[in-house]
C-alpha cells in the first residue's frame, strides 16, 4: 500500500493532483503536438494521415466530426476554424445521437472521430456507421494504438502524454491544436489561404505554449476568486464565436469535478432564458477576449452587471473596458481570435480545480465518473 502511494507521488510529478500537473503540461503537449508536423521553411504541415488520403479532404462535400464530452466541445472549436478557413460545410454530432439516429452519411463525407481514450463506446459505434455507410473515417485520439485509432482509416495522434486525472485537460487543447493543423492543411491544399496567412497562422500557433505558460502565471490570482466563489451553487459561464465552446467546457470542468450545477451558453443566447437565473448570489463567468465580437460581450456583460450578477472576466492583456464592468478579470495574453481557446481555458481549468479542492472533492477521480466510458 505504501509502495503503491509512493509510485503514485512519483507518477505525480510533484503536484497534489494528476488534474493540475496535466494542467501545467500543456505547453509542452502542444509544442509535442506541433513538433515535426509545422515545417515553415518549407511551406508545409506535415501530417501522415492526411497527405496518404489527401484526395477525400479535397473531395470531400462535408467533415462530420463524432466525439463526447470534451472532445466534442473539441470537435465544436474546430468547427468554426475550419469552416473559417477551408469553406466546407462542419457538422459536430454527439457520438451517442448519431449512433442511433439513421444519420445522412454519404460516401464524400470525411468523419473525424475525436476521443482521448480512443475507447469510447459510442464515438466507436457511431464511427463504424459511418464507416459501413462508405464515409472516410479520420481518428484523433490520445493513446496510441487505441481502438478507435486502429477502426480509423487514417488518424492524427495528439501527442499530450498520458492524461490520468478523469477531468481532461491537455487532451482538449491538443486536440484542438491537431485540428487547427487539420484545418490549415487542407485549407492549403485547396488553395483556401494565402501564404502569407498560412505563414501568419503557424508563427501564431509556434508562440502558444509560451502564451499558455503566461497564462498560467496567473494560478494565485485564479486561487483567490476560487476562495469567493467555491460556495457557489450554480454558474453561469458565456462565450460567443470561438469562445463558446470554451464556455461549455468550462461549466463542464466545473459541474464534473466540484459538483456544482454549472452551465455554458453563447452569450447571446442569456436572453432567450438564462437571464432570468442572474441575481446578486449568481457567479457568471464571461470570454470577454478583445477580438472576437468584444462590443457585443461588453453588452451582455452590463446586461448581466445591471441584475446584480457577480463576472468573472476572461479577457485579453491590458484590457480596460471590461475591468471597469466587471467583479474580477482574469487575463490572458493577445492572440488571433481562432486560437483563443487555447488560451482561454487555462485559467476555467485553473478555477474548477481551486474549487475542488477547496471543497474537498476528489479531483482526479469524481463521484460517479471513469476516465473512459467505455460501455453505453
Ligand atoms: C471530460 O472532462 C470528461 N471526463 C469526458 O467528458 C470525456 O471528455 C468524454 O468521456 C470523452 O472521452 P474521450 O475523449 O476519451 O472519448
Amino acid at each position: 500500500q505504501e509502495l503503491k502511494l509512493n509510485l503514485e507521488q512519483i507518477e505525480k510529478g510533484g503536484y497534489p493532483h494528476f488534474m493540475l500537473k496535466e494542467i501545467y503540461e500543456q505547453p509542452q503537449a502542444i509544442r509535442d503536438t506541433f513538433r515535426g508536423r509545422m515545417r515553415e521553411h518549407k511551406g508545409i504541415i506535415k501530417m501522415a494521415g492526411v497527405d496518404d488520403h489527401i484526395d477525400k479532404f479535397l473531395n470531400a462535400k462535408r467533415l462530420v466530426i463524432l466525439a463526447c464530452g470534451t472532445s466534442w466541445h473539441a470537435g465544436l472549436v474546430a468547427e468554426y476554424i475550419i469552416e473559417e478557413l477551408v469553406r466546407v460545410p462542419v457538422e459536430v454530432e454527439y457520438a451517442s445521437e448519431f449512433r442511433y439516429r439513421n444519420p445522412v452519411i454519404d460516401k464524400d463525407d470525411v468523419v473525424i472521430a475525436i476521443s482521448q481514450s480512443g475507447e469510447t463506446a459510442d464515438t466507436m459505434a457511431a464511427m463504424k456507421l459511418a464507416k459501413e455507410n462508405g464515409a472516410f473515417v479520420f481518428g484523433v485520439c490520445n493513446v496510441v494504438g487505441s481502438s478507435i485509432s486502429r477502426e480509423a482509416h487514417a488518424g492524427a495522434y495528439t501527442h499530450a502524454g498520458p492524461e490520468i486525472g478523469v477531468a481532461s485537460t491537455k487532451a482538449f487543447t491538443t486536440q484542438i491544436t491537431v485540428l487547427t493543423l487539420l484545418g490549415l492543411k487542407i485549407a492549403k491544399a485547396k488553395g483556401k489561404i494565402s501564404t502569407s496567412d498560412f505563414h501568419m497562422h503557424l508563427e501564431e500557433l509556434r508562440l502558444i505554449p509560451e502564451k499558455v505558460e503566461e497564462a498560467l502565471k496567473n494560478n494565485e490570482h485564479v486561487k483567490k476568486i476560487a476562495e469567493v466563489y467555491k460556495d457557489a451553487s450554480n454558474c453561469l459561464y458565456l462565450g460567443r464565436g470561438f469562445n463558446f465552446p470554451v464556455a461549455l467546457e468550462g461549466a463542464l470542468k466545473l459541474k464534473e469535478i466540484s459538483y456544482i450545477h454549472a452551465e455554458g451558453y453563447p452569450a447571446a443566447e442569456m436572453k432567450h432564458g438564462p437571464i432570468a437565473l442572474i441575481d446578486e448570489q449568481m457567479p457568471v463567468v464571461v470570454i470577454a477576449t478583445r477580438r472576437g465580437h468584444y462590443d457585443k460581450i461588453v453588452s451582455n456583460i452590463q446586461e448581466i452587471k445591471s441584475r446584480k450578477g457577480k463576472i468573472i472576466a476572461i479577457v485579453t492583456k491590458g484590457d480596460v473596458t471590461v475591468k471597469e464592468l466587471a467583479d474580477h478579470v482574469i487575463e490572458v495574453p493577445e492572440v488571433m481570435d481562432s486560437m483563443s481557446p487555447l488560451l482561454t481555458t487555462i485559467p476555467l481549468q485553473l478555477l474548477s480545480y481551486h474549487i475542488a479542492v477547496m471543497l474537498g472533492k476528489n479531483v482526479d477521480q469524481p463521484r460517479n465518473l471513469a476516465k473512459s466510458v467505455t460501455v453505453e
